[in-house]
Formats: C-alpha cells, sequence, structure tokens
C-alpha cells in the first residue's frame, strides 16, 4: 500500500501522522510519502500566529466544532510532557472583545475558564461593550511543523520536493491512495470554486510586556478584519486583514498602516514596540472544511483520494480532529481494498 500526501503544511503532516499512528504494523508493507514544493518554515501554516480559537460561531457545523474540540484536548495532552517546548505549544489566556452583545461562542465549553468579561474589565477597551475571558493554547507552526517532519522522518515517511501538476501524475507511479492537503491552492489540481483565497496581513513586533491575547469582533467588518494582538513565544503578531479573492501575498504599506493604527488605539503601548517584520499569506477559505473521499480513474488504474483542504483561518485549530478524520477514511478504503488479512 502507498500513501502519497500532497502539501507539508500543518494538514498535510498531521495526516501523515495520523496515518503512522492507526496503520503502521497493521498493513505491510505501508509506504507513506509526502510530497510538496514548500516546505517549512515557508508555509502558511508557519506564518500563522498559531493561536487555537475557531470563528466565533459555527453556524450549525457541529463537525467542525467536533474537530476543534479534538485538536484543543489533543494538544493540551502535551502540555505535562517536556515535549511541548519543541512542539511550540503553550497556555495563554486573553480578551475576546465585542462591539456589541453577541451569543455564546461555539468554543465557550472547549477552552478553560470561559467567563464572561466584568464592568472594570470593559472599562481598559474603550468603544467595547462586550466580551469573554478564557485560557486557550497556543501551538506556533515554526516549532510544530519541524516537530511533525522529524517525527515523520524517524519512522520512514519520505519527504519529496515536488510541484504535483496532477493526481494522474502520482497515480500512474503505483501510488494507491493520495492525500490531497494543498491548501488554498487545491483548485490548480481540480477545480473547486468554493475555494477562496482569505488574504492577510499581520506584523510582527518585539513586545515583550504584552502577556494576553486580544481579539475584537465586529459584526460589519466580518472575521480578522479588526484588530487583533497574539504574544507568541517570542514575538508578538499585529493584525488583521481578511481580503476574499486577493491572491497577492506581498505585504502592503496600506495594510500594514492600517492594521498598525488600529491596533495602537486598542494598546496603546505597541508605539514602542520595535517592528520586527511583515508577512502576508493566503487562508484557504471555504464554506466548510472538504474532507472526503473520492474514487479517480488514471487510464485503466482505479486510485482513492482523500481530500482534506479549506480550514480557513482556524487550520492549526482544526487540524488534528481533521487528520484522525481522514485516517478514518483512509481505513475505510483498506476495508473495501482487500481481504480482511490485509488488516
Ligand atoms: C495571517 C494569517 C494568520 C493566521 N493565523 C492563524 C492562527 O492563529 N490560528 C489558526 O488556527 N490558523 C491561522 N491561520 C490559518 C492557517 O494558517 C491555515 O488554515 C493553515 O495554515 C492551512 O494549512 P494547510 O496545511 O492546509 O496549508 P499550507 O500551510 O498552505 O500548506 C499547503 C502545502 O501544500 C503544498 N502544495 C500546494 N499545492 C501543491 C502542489 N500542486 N504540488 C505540491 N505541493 C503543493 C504547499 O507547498 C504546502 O506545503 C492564519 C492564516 C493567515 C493567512
Ligand atoms: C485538491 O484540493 C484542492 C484544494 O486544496 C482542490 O482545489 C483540488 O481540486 C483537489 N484536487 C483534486 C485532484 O481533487
Ligand atoms: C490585493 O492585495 C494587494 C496587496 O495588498 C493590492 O496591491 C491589490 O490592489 C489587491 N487587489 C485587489 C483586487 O484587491
Ligand atoms: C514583507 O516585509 C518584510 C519586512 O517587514 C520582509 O522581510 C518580507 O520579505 C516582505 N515580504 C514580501 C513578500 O514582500
Amino acid at each position: 500500500m502507498r500513501v502519497a500526501v500532497i502539501g507539508a503544511g500543518v494538514i498535510g503532516l498531521a495526516t501523515a501522522q495520523s496515518i503512522y499512528e492507526h496503520y503502521n504494523g497493521k498493513v505491510s508493507p505501508l509506504t507513506i510519502e509526502v510530497y510538496a514544493d514548500v516546505f517549512t518554515p515557508l508555509t502558511t501554516s508557519d506564518g500563522a500566529a498559531g493561536f487555537w480559537q475557531p470563528y466565533l460561531h459555527d453556524k450549525g457545523n457541529v463537525q467542525e466544532t467536533k474537530w476543534n474540540k479534538e485538536t484543543f484536548d489533543y494538544l493540551l495532552s502535551f502540555l505535562n510532557s517536556p515535549e511541548c517546548v519543541k512542539m511550540g505549544i503553550f497556555l495563554q489566556s486573553g480578551y475576546n472583545l465585542c462591539t456589541e452583545p453577541s451569543p455564546d461562542p461555539s468554543f465557550k465549553d472547549i477552552v478553560l475558564g470561559f467567563r464572561q468579561l466584568t464592568e472594570r474589565e470593559l472599562e481598559m477597551f474603550p468603544g467595547y461593550k462586550f466580551g469573554w475571558f478564557n485560557t486557550a493554547l497556543m501551538v506556533e507552526g515554526k516549532s510544530y511543523l519541524p516537530w511533525l517532519t522529524d517525527w515523520l522522518k524517524q519512522r520512514g515517511v519520505q519527504f519529496y520536493q515536488k510541484k504535483i501538476n496532477s493526481f494522474n501524475e502520482l497515480a500512474d507511479s503505483g501510488v494507491d491512495v493520495i492525500i490531497n492537503c494543498t491548501g488554498v491552492r487545491s483548485g490548480e489540481l481540480q477545480p473547486d470554486p468554493e475555494l477562496k483565497p482569505g488574504r492577510g496581513q499581520i506584523i510582527k513586533v518585539d513586545a515583550p510586556w504584552l502577556k494576553h491575547w486580544i481579539l475584537t469582533h465586529s459584526s460589519d467588518k466580518g472575521v480578522y478584519n479588526s484588530p487583533y494582538i497574539i504574544p507568541g513565544s517570542r514575538l508578538v503578531t499585529v493584525g488583521g486583514v481578511f481580503q476574499i479573492g486577493n491572491w497577492s501575498t506581498h505585504n502592503n504599506s496600506v495594510d500594514h498602516k492600517k492594521i498598525w493604527e488600529a491596533a495602537c488605539e486598542l494598546e496603546p503601548s505597541l508605539k514602542h514596540a520595535r517592528i520586527v517584520e511583515d508577512w502576508a499569506g493566503l487562508r484557504p477559505v471555504r464554506s466548510k472544511v472538504r474532507l472526503e473521499r473520492e474514487t479517480m480513474q488514471s487510464g485503466a488504474k482505479t486510485f482513492e483520494v482523500i481530500h482534506n483542504y479549506g480550514h480557513g483561518g482556524f487550520g492549526l485549530t482544526i487540524h488534528r480532529g481533521c487528520a484522525e478524520e481522514a485516517a478514518r477514511l483512509f481505513g475505510d478504503i483498506l476495508e473495501q481494498k482487500g481481504p480482511k488479512s490485509r488488516l
């Protein structure tokens, strides 16, 4: 059984890990290969702040809320292990601020110590009438991706730097199952009108006195289009913008100015922070994550594809739950393909 994962962002690497964890030793031989044209530290998953939080409301998509919870609980379970430092996982508390009262978010029972803000707390944030405080997790891609890569390499997973131009190219080389974890560029392999880039730009600053994250939410501006401040292990991430349909990964000085002025209004001490760099990336925006099987054909050969893409602005937040679901779909394929002796 040869499995090829396309994509080495958090989704591709975590999916390769879940497949290894569930099927190594049960399917023999099992060869897992990862193909990507961009690796850590250059993927979207590396640039992201690495903050665990889904969008405020799941709009009835309880499946994604379940995957988010699975990911939170999985990451939390590493906190009593020294390994969490290498993985880039740590706890951090902070504020979600709203311009008007809002129903409880979908993650209220997932995070730790969730509660509404008091009047005294709200006084610190002029312009905001409502909000919540809780403890959440950070999982920083710049640590987590190298950790996942090492984990996989130590277990014999093979890595190939290669742009894949069609699924058939892998199928024709003898691959049985392809896992499609290509993020925002998935559309190049198979058109998906539902998948769009949600351009983001962030400013990384040196401001070690900031210890809490602050996210603002405004109903008219949309998600992540209003200021947020997320302290990381070394630098603080300041955002943000969310521009649907814009494919540019270049920094823009107009966006920089807009982000900076709004963030300084929210947290005036930022004026004394040293700006280290700007970064722009594309969120793979979709109405919902695409996580499903498809049987495809190349000439006479039939092969299986598992799609795992479209994780928007919450790929690190949901990655483990989706990886486990992709591994379950892989198990279905094994069962169908063959005699029980295989498993
Ligand atoms: C500014 C910004 C801030 C963010 N902050 C957060 C945050 O704090 N928390 C959070 O949970 N999420 C955050 N996100 C969202 C998160 O970054 C994404 O959801 C996540 O990175 C998607 O992961 P991925 O593995 O699908 O894609 P990527 O990380 O983009 O990886 C895609 C991989 O596919 C490969 N690939 C694509 N096409 C091909 C091809 N044809 N052939 C070969 N290889 C191919 C690429 O080389 C790459 O290895 C943020 C996003 C942005 C832009
Ligand atoms: C792979 O996923 C991308 C989205 O990441 C999608 O656009 C593309 O159509 C998929 N490729 C195939 C062959 O299904
Ligand atoms: C996309 O973003 C770039 C960089 O910020 C900007 O120069 C360009 O005008 C934007 N394009 C559209 C269509 O919004
Ligand atoms: C964005 O700006 C930073 C400096 O702030 C620079 O290091 C980086 O290369 C720029 N990125 C792009 C794509 O222009």
